[in-house]
């Protein structure tokens, strides 16, 4: 289709996501230079919004040896535990006076402390964002990034649309805010003691100072921020969006909650669950994991791929400059891959190889090919650490009065789609 002058494909069914992520995924796995994402990126400096360069293959490459590798991973352990801690002993508070908890903010501010101190060794308490208006900034910026900008689609005029409907200047400040903590974090790795311990803040203003090229480009204070932006919007929300489109599903489907519940009180009882590693063999727990990636997949457009040469999908030829959106959400409800695909049932991946790796096309929730989400494993172990401990604590029921069936499951919009309506929930 056309969207104003920009040739578009839409992948939706599994075979062809095959073909353009796997048989032709090296001619179409550029991004294309979109308004939206250059302010957020200082120009396309981040990994996600990367075109297909050599810059991008060393940041990424950079990236994943840093942060996102299986050792890192568990070395974030002990941050990861102190936080679930806290919001256990919140939810217990909680429980004792009877107070319903807002699932959808509690998650939100797990994850936003995990992945900060995880990656930037620092907690929110102390920076700029910590108040409330960081709740709304990364939900904001990824509403940006995930709206329609006429610039995008109507180059030379749409602007002028942009102006009108105020997109711009949301854009302007959105961008200044995330400026401001970036300002402030690399403020706090500069001052802090040279014993502590390196993080990739650290590294990343080591590139700097060093004058390290990457690619054909000398790493600049920008390209610092613009990682870090990157790893805010992509790492926060991703992981709080699956736990709580899980427990709204859980929450409507007691029979699913009380099974799940009673694997993970098997195995732990009333120990605590400590390291990421504990969660391997809670088998039907990641298939609730599945079944909400398949039906809610966060991201489900995946990000927009730019075609680079030429290539022939199902007797079509897709030109150079196509753009090219793969359609997860449609995929994951696809009557021809899923038998009863608006039901929720972990149960249809017993004995199902099928895996959220990028080697199935009918489940992406990460995507595939090479751009597929480099913190698969960071984002799952958050995930499945984040809803064993929840399950494992507390049972958790819709608040009295309120019933499955009147339960809102609409979708905010944006980037990434979370759940329009906070989930509240007893415990
Ligand atoms: C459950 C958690 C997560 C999910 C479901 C998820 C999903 C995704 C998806 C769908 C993409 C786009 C892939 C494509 O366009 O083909 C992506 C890209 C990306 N994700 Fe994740 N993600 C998660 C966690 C994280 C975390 C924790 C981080 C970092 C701390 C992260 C960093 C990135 C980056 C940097 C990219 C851009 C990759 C590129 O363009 O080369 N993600 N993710």
């Amino acid at each position: 289709m056309k969207l104003g002058t920009v040739p578009t494909i839409v992948v939706s069914s599994p075979e062809t996501a095959r073909q353009a992520l796997r048989v032709f995924d090296l001619n179409c796995c550029s991004r294309p230079s979109l308004e939206g994402s250059k302010k957020l990126s200082y120009n396309y400096r981040n990994i996600a919004f990367s075109p297909f360069d050599d810059y991008w293959k060393e940041v990424r490459k950079l990236a994943v040896q840093e942060i996102f590798n299986i050792k890192r991973v568990h070395s974030i352990q002990p941050v990861k535990y102190e936080e679930m801690r806290k919001l256990i002993d919140s939810f217990s508070e909680s429980a004792s006076t009877k107070t319903p908890v807002n699932l959808s903010e509690t998650l939100l501010s797990l994850t936003v402390s995990v992945v900060c101190k995880a990656s930037f060794g620092v907690s929110f308490q102390d920076t700029v964002l910590n108040n409330e208006r960081f709740n709304e900034l990364i939900p904001e910026a990824l509403e940006i990034l995930g709206s329609f900008s006429a610039s995008d689609f109507y180059p030379y005029v749409g602007w002028i649309v942009d102006r009108f409907t105020g997109l711009h200047k949301l854009r302007e400040r959105s961008a200044r805010a995330l400026d401001a903590f970036c300002e402030q974090m690399i403020d706090l790795h500069l001052k802090k003691d040279k014993e502590e311990n390196e993080d990739f803040v650290d590294l990343l203003l080591k590139l700097e100072k060093d004058q390290v090229v990457l690619g054909h480009e000398k790493f600049t204070r920008n390209n610092v921020k613009a990682v870090l932006i990157d790893i805010l919007l992509a790492g926060i929300d991703t992981a709080a969006i699956t736990m709580t489109w899980a427990m709204t599903e859980l929450s409507r489907n007691p029979r699913l909650m009380k099974k799940v519940q009673s694997e993970i009180r098997e195995k732990f009882g009333d120990k605590e669950i400590t390291s990421l590693k504990e969660t391997d063999e809670l088998e039907y727990m990641k298939m609730v994991i599945k079944e909400t990636w398949r039906l809610h997949p966060t991201t489900p457009l995946l990000l927009p791929r730019e075609v680079m040469t030429e290539f022939e999908i199902n007797g079509y030829t897709i030109p150079v400059n196509t753009r090219l959106q793969v359609n997860v959400w449609a995929i994951g409800r696809d009557p021809d891959a899923w038998k009863d695909p608006e039901v929720f049932l972990p149960e249809r991946f017993v004995d199902s190889d099928i895996n959220p790796k990028g080697q199935y096309f009918e489940l992406l929730p990460f995507g595939g090919g090479r751009r597929m989400c480099p913190a698969m494993y960071l984002g799952t172990k958050m995930v499945e650490f984040g809803l064993a401990n929840l399950l494992n604590r507390f049972d958790w029921e819709l608040p009295e009065g309120m019933k499955a069936e009147g339960m809102k499951m609409e979708e905010a919009p944006g980037l990434t789609i979370n759940k329009k309506h906070d989930l509240t929930c007893s415990c």
